[in-house]
Parts: C-alpha cells; structure tokens; sequence
C-alpha cells in the first residue's frame, strides 16, 4: 500500500517497523471524530478560498460515506496504513479521486490527532460526569431512605462514635461531587481547538481558524502552534482525575469488601452483582467492588505512563506521543465501566441494620458524649477525658457496657454524674446531638438531602 508520505523513499517498509509503527489497532476507535474533524476542516478551508466550494462539498459527501462504512463494520483499516488519520484519508481517495488530495492542505497529522483526542476526550468527560451523578444520585436516594439506621463509625478500623448510614453514605457523595467539579475543571484544558497549527509552525494558507473552532464548538482555540502540537496537558490532567475518582470507588468498595463479610455483616449485594465460588457452595463473593478495587491500580498505572512518555520530550511533535492513546483509552473504559458497575451494585443492595442492643454491647461508642457530658458539668475536657477512660476501664473489668452502668457505680468514679447522664450516652441520643453543619445529627442530614437535592437537580 503506498504511504502517503512515501514521495521521498526509494525502500517499501520493514514488515516489522511497519507491525512497530502502526497505531490503527487502538486509534481506529477516533474514526468518527477524525470525520468530524476533517469535515470542518474541509468546509474551512473552502469557506476561506483555499479550496472551492464544489471540492469541499465532494470531500464532506466522501467522508459522510466512509463514516457509514464503520458504523455498519465493513470499513476495512490497514496496518500498512499506519493510522486512523491515513486510513480514512486513502479511502476518501479510492471514493472520490484526486480531489481527496486537497483535504490535508493546511493540515498535519500533529494538529489532526490532537484535534481527534481532544474531540474524543471532550465527549468521553461529559458521560462520564453523567455518570458520576447518576452514583451521587443512587447514594442520595439511598441517604434519604436510611437517616435512622445507625452503625458505628470507625476510625483505626476500631469502633468509635456512632453515626447515620445516611451521614456515611453522603460522605461518599461528597467525594464523588468533587470529582465531578475537577473533571469541569479540566474540561476547561481539553475544550481548545488546535487546528491550524499544522506540524509545529502554523500555516501559510489564510485559513479561519475561528470558523472551524465554531463549526466544532470549541470554546478557545489554541495560542502558539508549538505548544498546541505537543501539549498532552489536558489528557494528563483528565487521568489524574481518574486516579482520583477510582481511588473514592477502592475505598468505597474495600468497605462494601469489609461490610458484606459475617464479621461485619451490613450489607448484602444482589445475586445480580456477586459471584459464586466453583469449589465453595456456600459461598456469594462481593467481586464487582473488589474488580473496581482492583482496577484502580491500571488507572494509577496509566498516569504514570503517561506522565513518563511526557517527561523530558523537547517540543514540539515527537512520535513518542502516539504512546498517549492507550492509556488514555484504557482509563475512560475502566472508569466508565467502574462507575456503571458500583451504581448498579449499590442500587440493588440491601443493608442491614445493626440492631442496637447489638450496638449498645461492643465499643463505648457513646463515650466521648459522656467526656463532653462532663465538660458541661463544670470539668476541663482533658480531666473529663481521664474519667470517662476510668468509666470505661470499670465497665470492662465488670464486663458491662456503658449504658449498664448504674447511676451509683457512676459517682463513685465522679461526683459530677447525675441522672440525666443516661439521656446523653443513648445512641440516636448521641447521634442527634451532632448538631453542627457537616455533623451526623438526623436533623442536619436531612438539610444535606435538600440541599443536595437541589444541587444535583442540574
Ligand atoms: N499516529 C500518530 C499519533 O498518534 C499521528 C501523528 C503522526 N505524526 C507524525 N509526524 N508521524 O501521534
């Protein structure tokens, strides 16, 4: 197959440099943004005089039919044909002629293919926005439908203050709210059009470079060719916020891990998003979370990678960039696939709620209540502490818990205990009175809920 740029050689190439070169396995998948892209082309450059109307009109009717033939599977790609951009731009020569020749003026591969990643990743960051509130949306609707259901919260993995599954369940909202805002943010890097800055210097044909950048709806365009040509910034920056939304799912799924086991057992996940074990019959494994657990290390690894082709490369076009492409497409398909998976798995489950004299028995969860109860009645926090700790220290030694305890056993250990103590180291008691902005009082989640309701709304 004769290359488009082959005017200068007199040797066919290697098989195997050609097998080493080639990019159309993985970049096949920007053909319909390469189409996009070179129909705007096309009707920009006639639109500027530097083709006639006629050819442009040949060259976009061309270039709808190629994108036809892969949508319907029969557009055959060529490994001899390097890539994506040059197997469309033969093919339009096979269906129209010549004229297909002109489509390239003021055009190169370097500004062609960050057009084509820029197009793609542009679209790619509004689904998966759009699913990222789509999860948000499930844990509200889940936050919303569990405000009474109480279980310890944990720090050190150790018991230590009870809180509401919803107050839980919308810390991971908040999470997944951020990554929502940084992918805007970085949307603001990717939404720049780079046509026009052809291999590294611009162009000499007086081409409208804003006509194109409005025809694809591109909110800047780029200021200086070089940069534009060589700059990965935006893909970078994209997979960062990817490490960081896959690291919110692993930590959420190790809980969904820790939380579907007998040990812990406050959930249970569907039939529908657990497997089975082939020698264990009793057995129902939380596979989805630990799969999403899982696939969090190639999405760190496709940051590395892709930090690592950009390290020292001197400007501007290098062909060490061509390595950008299947990181990049690796970390959009496992994101979107994790976050479809963590939605659905977290839609059908069931919690299960701890009953609280189960509670009651195991933790001191009420402790620091009982401190601040005596921080009230006169004591400086650090000696109310101390005390609280003698409270705990006499409840293990008589295997009681806390609320056990009876009203004389507690003054013997402080004067200060009176009987209204009882009120303050009952759980909804305790949880209620977290009644600060951001705590888990009843009364503040359910002002999170409409807040967020309000805000997820758009
Ligand atoms: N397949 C190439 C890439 O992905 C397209 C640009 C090629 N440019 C070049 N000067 N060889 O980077």
């Amino acid at each position: 197959m004769k290359k488009p740029w082959s005017g200068r050689f007199k040797q066919s190439t290697d098989r195997l440099m050609e097998a080493f070169s080639a990019s159309i396995a993985y970049d096949r998948k920007l053909y319909a943004y390469d189409i996009e892209g070179s129909i705007a082309h096309a009707q920009m450059l006639a639109h500027s005089g530097v083709i006639r109307p006629g050819e442009a009109k040949k060259i976009v009717s061309g270039l709808r039919k190629i994108l036809k033939e892969f949508e319907s599977g029969c557009f055959e790609c060529k490994e001899s044909l390097e890539d994506i951009h040059m197997n469309i731009e033969s093919r339009l020569a096979e269906l129209i002629g010549p004229v297909a020749g002109k489509l390239h003026t003021a055009r190169s591969r370097n500004d062609q293919v960050c057009l084509d990643i820029r197009l793609y990743l542009r679209a790619e960051v509004g689904e998966i926005r759009e699913s990222l509130l789509e999860l948000e949306k499930t844990l509200l609707a889940l936050a919303a439908d569990h405000i009474d259901f109480i279980l310890p919260g944990y720090t050190h993995l150790q018991r230590a203050q009870p809180v509401s599954l919803a107050h839980h369940l919308l810390a991971h909202l908040e999470m997944l709210e951020r990554d929502r805002e940084r992918l805007a943010d970085a949307l603001k890097r990717i939404d720049v059009m780079p046509l026009g800055s052809a291999a590294l210097a611009g162009t000499n044909f007086p081409i409208d470079r804003a006509y194109t950048q409005k025809l694809l709806g591109f909110a800047k365009i780029s200021n200086n060719s070089i940069d534009a040509v060589s700059d990965r910034d935006f893909l970078i920056e994209f997979s960062a916020a990817a490490a960081m939304i896959m690291m919110h799912l692993s930590r959420f799924a190790e809980e969904v891990v820790l939380w579907s086991s007998s040990e812990f057992n406050f959930i249970e996940l569907s039939d529908a998003f657990s497997t089975g074990s082939s020698i264990m019959p009793q057995k129902k494994n939380p596979d989805p979370a630990e799969l999403v657990r899982g696939k969090t290390g190639r999405v760190y690894g496709n940051l590395m990678a892709l930090l690592t082709v950009m390290k020292s490369l001197p400007l501007a076009y290098n062909r060490d960039l061509q390595e950008d492409k299947e990181p990049l497409f690796d970390t959009v398909d496992t994101v979107k696939m994790c976050l479809a998976v963590f939605t659905g798995m977290l839609q059908t489950a069931r919690f299960k709620p701890l009953p609280l004299e189960k509670l009651r028995e195991s933790g001191f969860l009420t402790a620091t209540d009982m401190a601040d109860y005596l921080v009230e009645k006169g004591l400086p926090f650090r000696e109310a502490h101390e005390v609280t700790g003698q409270t705990v220290a006499y409840c293990l030694e008589k295997q009681k818990h806390l609320e056990e305890i009876t009203l004389d056993e507690l003054r013997k250990i402080s004067a200060r205990f009176e009987k209204d103590i009882f009120d303050r180291i009952a759980l909804e008691k305790s949880v209620d009175r977290k009644d600060v902005h951001g705590g888990t009082s009843r009364k503040r989640i359910r002002q999170q809920i409409t807040r967020l309701r309000r805000e997820l709304k758009s």
